[in-house]
């Protein structure tokens, strides 16, 4: 379940101070709508003043070594984006978790330090991202780091392997360590278990599963996503699905086992928060969407991408499945459903597209009906719609 758009941006603006962990996602989303409304000579003076520093920033790999290179802003993004869905407190692969600093330093299961402070040479981590014919050890069966990225590591760990987090940044949540609310947080999503018996809902940094009745919290869901933007229980029921990321830097799907409470799956994609997660109807796939326009399905048990489509003109914030599982529809900030046949991966047809201009606003939730080949849609004009597939 998702919210309208206009909502949906007051919502990203007051779920931020809930918690000091937020800041950084704060500053990333208030800054482009401050600029939006600063005079343009402003904006121009600024981007002359700012011209030189990038122009220096456009030479990463080479420059790399004589410039300072910054732990908070250019290698912790390195490694949400490609490490921390196995090396979190969720789930600690290798015994190695990376999302505390300290822990970051120590290692894993190998016993031998990850990171020696000034000694490159010495430091696990290294030999371990750098690729030998075209492979690396890590990130584990994935491509390997670009140069630059590895360059920045190495001269990061040369020059005192620093951790410059700024002190409103450095709450790191898990289990151990849950988010404190000040306030309630903003719901950005519910769903309830196939059952009735549970109710999952979106906190900050976390999933809480309350039971139905009201009666209390079962679990808290804690990954490394600070923004939580979609939860959806498998068909039976033992999985939640769960889309987020941390803003402007990584957009993650986590699968958690319902029982156990533990995390099966944390996939990294994108460089933004993503959206909207549905099942497949025999519960195998995960379909969800992404700021950079596209609809994506993974495997849920592994991971891998099965379905990529790049339709969609803005921001895709909803899917569904069809109910035999061979369609899926995605809907989005363009204004549009889509249809797609999942096996060939083909754009079939915009449902909506059949009522010229019935559409006013981007849609921002969709959902299959429980028998019929038919779809509900909401969006921004706050009026839902049904329609046939
Ligand atoms: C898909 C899961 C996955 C991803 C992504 C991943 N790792 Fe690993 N990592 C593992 C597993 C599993 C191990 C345990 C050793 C093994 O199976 O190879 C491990 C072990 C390690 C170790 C050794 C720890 C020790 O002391 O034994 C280091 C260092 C490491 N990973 C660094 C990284 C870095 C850096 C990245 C990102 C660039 C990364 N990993 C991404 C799964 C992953």
């Amino acid at each position: 379940m998702s919210v309208p758009d206009a909502c949906f941006n007051a919502c990203l603006f007051l779920h931020a101070p809930a918690s000091t962990g937020q800041s950084l996602a704060a500053e990333v989303w208030i800054t482009p709508m401050i600029n939006a409304r600063t005079p343009s000579l402003l904006l121009l003076i600024a981007a002359i003043a700012i011209t030189p520093r990038l122009h220096a920033e456009e030479t990463p790999g080479a420059d790399a070594a004589q410039q300072s290179v910054s732990y908070h802003t250019q290698i912790k993004p390195i490694f949400q984006a490609h490490c921390q869905g196995c090396h979190q407190p969720a789930k600690p692969l290798g015994d190695y978790i990376m999302t505390d600093f300290q822990s970051l330093l120590k290692g894993g299961e190998s016993e031998s330090a990850a990171i020696v402070a000034g000694d490159a040479k010495a430091s696990y981590l290294l030999d371990q991202i750098m690729p030998v014919d075209g492979v690396a050890a890590m990130p584990k069966e994935k491509a390997p780091l670009s140069p630059e990225q590895i360059g920045l590591v190495k001269s990061w760990i040369e020059q005192g392997a620093i951790d410059d987090t700024p002190a409103s940044a450095i709450a790191v949540y898990d289990a151990a360590h849950p988010p404190v609310y000040s306030r309630p947080p903003v719901t950005t999503a519910i769903d309830y278990s196939p059952d009735g018996k549970l109710l999952a809902a979106a906190g900050h940094h976390e999933v809480l599963i309350h039971h139905a009745d009201g009666s209390g919290i079962v679990a808290r869901l804690i990954g490394v996503s600070d923004r939580i933007e979609s939860v959806k229980f498998s068909p039976d029921g033992t999985k939640l699905a769960v889309t987020g990321g941390a803003p402007a830097r990584m957009g993650e799907v986590q699968v958690w086992d319902v029982a156990t409470k533990k995390l099966l799956t944390s996939v990294q994609v994108t460089y933004d928060t993503v959206y909207g997660a549905s099942w497949s109807p025999d519960g195998t796939k995960i379909a969800f969407g992404c700021a950079d326009n596209t609809l994506r399905v993974i495997e849920a048990a592994t991971g891998k991408e099965v379905l990529f489509q790049g339709s969609h003109g803005d921001w895709v914030l909803d899917t569904t499945f069809s109910i035999d599982g061979a369609h899926v529809v995605s809907v989005g900030r363009d204004q549009t459903a889509k249809l797609i046949e999942f096996e060939t991966q083909r754009f079939v047809d915009n449902i909506t597209s059949i009522t010229p201009g019935a559409l006013k606003g981007g849609l921002a939730a969709v959902e299959t009906h429980p028998a019929r080949n038919e779809i509900l849609i909401g969006g921004a004009d706050g009026v839902p719609r049904t329609y046939r597939m």
